[in-house]
């Protein structure tokens, strides 16, 4: 089945280097239609990981995660709420862009969520990030990111703007889940309300940095 674990460097080794192996990953299909591997980038010393989904077009475009209008509301969202952006370590469950061009969109590329295999192959890279930096929190951005940690049967609505033990065999000591920032992007009357609510859940994050 599909596996990035052929493509990860042997345990001792830094971000730099799992960067340069991640750009040859083809772990699953993914590789094949976008532009590049989007690696996580950030603080290596970081206290805390902001978890995404995958990259999104301008994040596959320029091969930076959460460099698009999602980023720039979580870089928003993230200040509301007390947590210095410029302290993290920002990276995505899944490496790859995925996406779908319909004659209805012209030449614009439309996400399209990964698969649970998508996930499942990918989550090597995630697991050796994380063996690097072995942060003292993880924010989990959406469900995608929420079942990259705990599996298929994670439900954001029900975990989100909890502390939660980091699950077994994730090198960081807690989680907190929220929505992502996407979904309040998308979102019509109830944008305030939702961002609102995404703020909310990274005060509780922000506390458990305290
Ligand atoms: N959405 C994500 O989940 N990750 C990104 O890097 C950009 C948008
Ligand atoms: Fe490898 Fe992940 Fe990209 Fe698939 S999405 S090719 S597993 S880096």
């Amino acid at each position: 089945d599909y596996d990035a674990t052929p493509f990860v460097p042997e345990k001792d080794t830094d971000l730099d280097a799992l960067r340069e192996a991640a750009a040859a990953c083809e772990g699953c299909p993914l590789f094949r239609e976008a532009s590049g591997t989007v690696f996580g980038e950030g603080r290596p010393g970081a206290r805390v990981v902001l978890l995404g989904e995958q990259p999104g077009d301008q994040e596959d475009r320029r091969g930076r995660p959460f460099v698009g209008p999602a980023g720039r509301m979580l870089r928003r969202a993230c200040e509301d709420a007390g947590i210095d952006p410029d302290e993290t370590y920002v990276t995505n469950a899944v490496k790859h862009f995925k996406f779908v061009t319909t004659e209805e969109h012209g030449e614009r590329r439309i996400h399209k969520p990964p698969s649970l295999r998508e996930l499942t192959a990918c989550k090597p890279w995630l697991a050796a990030e994380l063996h690097v930096l072995k942060p003292e929190l993880i924010i989990a951005l959406g469900a995608t990111a929420g079942k990259a940690l705990y599996g298929s049967g994670f439900r954001v609505t029900q975990e989100r703007g909890t502390l939660r033990k980091a699950p077994e065999g994730i090198e960081a000591d807690e989680v907190v889940a929220t929505i992502h920032p996407s979904a309040v992007l998308r979102a019509g009357k109830d944008r305030d309300d939702m961002y609102e609510g995404l703020v909310a859940d990274l005060r509780v994050a922000a506390a458990a940095l305290d």
